[in-house]
């Protein structure tokens, strides 16, 4: 199997990168972080919120079974009072830049290909604290449900499903939650939050359904978080 794969150098999309090279699938990752990666995977380097060069990265990698959508940031950043910039970058890399890679890949997938995007548990319900977050992963839910239907119309055999996590204990919640430190480290004392290889091993076992199962949905949280 052939991944091209957004976001491999940190978080899940590096647990996704690690479990794809155990079991020896072909690696497309794109990042726009200089990375140290064994040579048998192709790195293509992006910054996926400018669109001449997310479109460079479709040119460049040829055939492939499945896309993984990983790439996203987050901030905290209410809709009373937040910075318009980075609502702005949010939609750019969480929402355009996945739809667009959504549609760039389609020429390029094989029978039977996936495309998986990863999304939020955010993306399900508003937490209070889930700004301008959330509807970015409200919007990934709604272009996985379009491109679906779309490609059921179409017959095209191409699967296409997201994933929702909750809190994963990666360097974005550093950002998310950027100014209330405390707040970050009493988390992670006091909840057992899911790992970014937790994820991983379900966005593998999404891509690994025979070709006719598409699985729509993995929601996941941790059993110490309760909404
Ligand atoms: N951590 C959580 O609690 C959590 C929960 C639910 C959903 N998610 C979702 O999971 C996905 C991965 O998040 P993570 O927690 O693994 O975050 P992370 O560790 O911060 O990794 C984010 C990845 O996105 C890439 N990226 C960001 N902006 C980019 C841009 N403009 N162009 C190209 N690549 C870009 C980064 O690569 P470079 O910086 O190298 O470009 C990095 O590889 C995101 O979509 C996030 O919304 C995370």
């Amino acid at each position: 199997m052939t991944i091209l794969l957004t976001g491999i150098s940190s978080g899940i999309g590096a647990a996704v990168a690690e479990l794809c090279l155990e079991k020896q699938y072909k690696l497309i990752g794109v990042s726009r972080r200089e990375l140290k990666l064994p040579s048998s995977v192709k790195l293509l380097k992006a910054d996926l919120s400018i669109e001449e060069e997310l479109r460079e990265v479709f040119e460049q990698c040829g055939p492939i079974d499945a896309l993984i959508n990983c790439a996203g940031i987050a901030y905290m950043s209410p809709v009373c009072s937040g910075d318009s910039q980075q609502w702005e970058e949010m939609w750019r890399v969480n929402v355009h830049a996945l739809a667009l890679s959504c549609q760039l890949a389609i020429p390029l997938l094989s029978h039977g290909g996936s495309i998986l995007n990863v999304s939020s548990m955010s993306g399900w319900r508003v937490p209070p604290s889930g700004g301008f977050y959330s509807p970015t992963k409200f919007a990934v839910r709604a272009i996985t449900e379009a491109l679906r239907s779309e490609l059921r119309a179409a017959r095209s055999t191409i699967r296409v499903g997201s994933i929702s996590p909750g809190f994963v204990d990666t360097p974005l919640l550093d950002h998310y939650f950027k100014g209330r430190e405390t707040q970050l480290a009493d988390q992670r004392k006091t909840m057992k939050m899911l790992t970014p290889t937790d994820i991983a091993q379900s966005c593998l076992h999404m891509l690994e359904t025979p070709s006719h199962v598409e699985i729509e949905d993995i929601q996941l949280r941790s059993t110490d978080q309760s909404v």
